[in-house]
């Protein structure tokens, strides 16, 4: 079957007809066709348009990105025309398993996870990953999915903690890269905790001078840690929409938001002259209680669902791509040194 491509440039339309002559053109769409939208700005809100408009899942490519011009061919993907059978059961099934302990009480909450936790015990990250797609498609909310991430990752952690360990990749691949600033960011958020817990065993600023001043790096290195992020949603995130896998990476980047402000807070604090010590560690101590916690799941989740669903997902070409990004936005100065010359 012949794929068609519609061409819109929307430089051309007036601002009032602009939705109406895209959605128009979208319902015109079979699954495989694709919609080329030309605009002079990012369109990106659209992606979000099309999410919340129509059940329909597509990919997201940009093929040119500013500043004066932007590009971007979405392609409508056939309706799950690409499973057979067995394949289309055992997501619903999946599906069914995931709602279950959405609906879940507290008091059930232990026995339904005991009773659906066959389900997840023979699902890889990527199959996971479309299933929840699919529930957000279909209405559940991004927060809820990752209330429900949580709850299924625990279950899942055994096996997915084995299929991880199992992929050797060059020291130079993305993944690599990404694995191994994660192993240093989660010593650091060992020592964060440490140190912290030290002054207030201390219970006084002028006995903890030496731990503040460790403080004070941290907050530095955690301010560092950026590029990692920038370089998931930037080098990595966009690959993965450009095959359809669009609601995963919108939660990671959500976290990331809330990352940025609390290291920024925390940052600023370090930096302010402390002189009240209730007053810093009643400051201090939830935004490292919750980096401590939120970052480490968070890197829990990217090391054994979204890394390996990537490496499923992606063609060998495009890791050069991915790469070719990474070198581009930076490293980190902890990024392990020996690959990037
Ligand atoms: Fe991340
Ligand atoms: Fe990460």
């Amino acid at each position: 079957m012949d794929e068609k491509a519609i061409q819109l440039d929307m430089r051309k339309v007036g601002m009032a007809d602009r939705l109406t002559r895209i959605f128009d053109a979208w319902k015109e769409l079979k699954g495989g066709d694709r919609l080329v939208i030309t605009n002079d700005h990012d369109p990106k809100p659209l992606q979000y348009m099309l999410k919340a408009k129509t059940k329909d899942a597509f990919s997201w490519e940009y093929k040119k990105q500013g500043p004066l011009e932007w590009t971007v061919e979405i392609t409508k993907l056939p309706p799950r025309g690409d499973l057979i059978p067995e394949q289309l059961e055992k997501r619903e099934k999946l599906k069914a398993a995931l709602k279950r302990l959405h609906e879940a009480g507290p008091e059930e909450l232990e026995k339904v996870k005991k009773e659906v936790e066959v389900y997840f015990k023979e699902t890889d990250p990527k199959e996971l990953a479309l299933a929840e797609q699919e529930l957000i498609q279909e209405g559940t909310s991004r927060q809820e999915m990752r209330r429900l991430c949580d709850i299924h990752l625990e279950v899942m952690k055994e096996q997915l903690g084995v299929k991880s360990k199992k992929i050797k990749l060059p020291a130079s691949h993305p993944i690599s890269i990404l694995k191994d600033e994660h192993e240093i960011i989660k010593r650091n958020l060992k020592k964060l905790k440490a140190t912290f817990e030290k002054v207030k065993a201390l219970g006084a600023l002028d006995k903890a001078a030496r731990q503040m001043s460790t403080l004070k790096e941290l907050s530095h290195f955690f301010v560092e840690t950026e590029k990692h992020h920038k370089r998931e949603e930037e080098g990595l995130f966009p690959r993965l929409e450009a095959h359809g896998i669009i609601e995963p990476p919108q939660i990671f980047k959500e976290d990331h938001m809330g990352f940025l402000a609390k290291k920024k807070e925390f940052y600023n604090a370090m930096m302010a002259e402390q002189k009240d010590f209730e007053k810093f560690v009643g400051a201090v101590g939830p935004i490292i209680e919750y980096l401590t916690k939120d970052l480490e799941e968070h890197i829990y989740k990217e090391d054994n669902i979204l890394y390996p669903m990537s490496l499923e997902t992606l063609e060998k070409d495009e890791w050069k791509t991915v790469r070719k990004k990474f070198d581009a936005i930076g490293y980190c100065c902890f990024t392990p040194a020996d690959f990037k010359k």
